[in-house]
């Protein structure tokens, strides 16, 4: 049986607050799902503005509230290899949408769409706001990161999960 690994991109716009978080709930599920081996999961930014550092507090501390530790994470910026490496990347909002597709080769294979896409919502940018933000964010992280969980193992074969 050939695996195939699923290569999984959570993208904002700094990496240092939403995309973390993503990437920290999805991979808790992933591994609650005992799917480390077959899920690759990562996290970037259409902005270089804070490549290398850790997330923000704010962020570090929502996940910790709900047993999860994303404070090793460091951001990085949205590359055109990320189109090769990854089958999905995934947009925050709209904006972060718009300036992955404007990075994208011409031809490409990754499937590129918001998180949110089911119920056409935006997960709000929270970095000028207090730490209510972070709570919102994160419920809709796991929300949606659960639902393209759901997705993913429906299209794996039955032999893989
Ligand atoms: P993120 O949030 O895109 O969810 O990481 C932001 C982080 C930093 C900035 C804006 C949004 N900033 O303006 O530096």
């Amino acid at each position: 049986m050939v695996l195939l690994q699923r290569r999984v991109l959570f993208v904002c716009l700094g990496n240092i607050c939403r995309s973390p978080l993503a990437e920290g709930a999805f991979r808790h599920q992933v591994k609650q799902a005992g799917l480390e081996e077959q899920i690759y999961v990562d996290s970037a930014g259409t902005a270089n503005w804070h490549r290398g550092k850790n997330p923000d507090i704010r962020s570090i501390q929502t996940a910790k509230k709900h047993g999860i530790d994303i404070s090793h994470q460091e951001a990085r910026q949205l590359g055109e290899d990320d189109f090769e490496k990854f089958h999905y990347i995934i947009a925050m909002d709209a904006t972060n949408f718009s300036s992955i597709q404007a990075k994208a080769p011409y031809l490409h294979t990754a499937t590129v769409r918001l998180l949110l896409e089911d119920v056409q919502k935006d997960v709000p940018d929270p970095y000028y706001g207090g730490n209510e933000g972070f709570d919102e964010v994160y419920d809709l992280v796991r929300d949606g990161t659960y639902n393209l969980l759901q997705e993913i193992r429906e299209e794996m074969e039955p032999t893989e999960i």
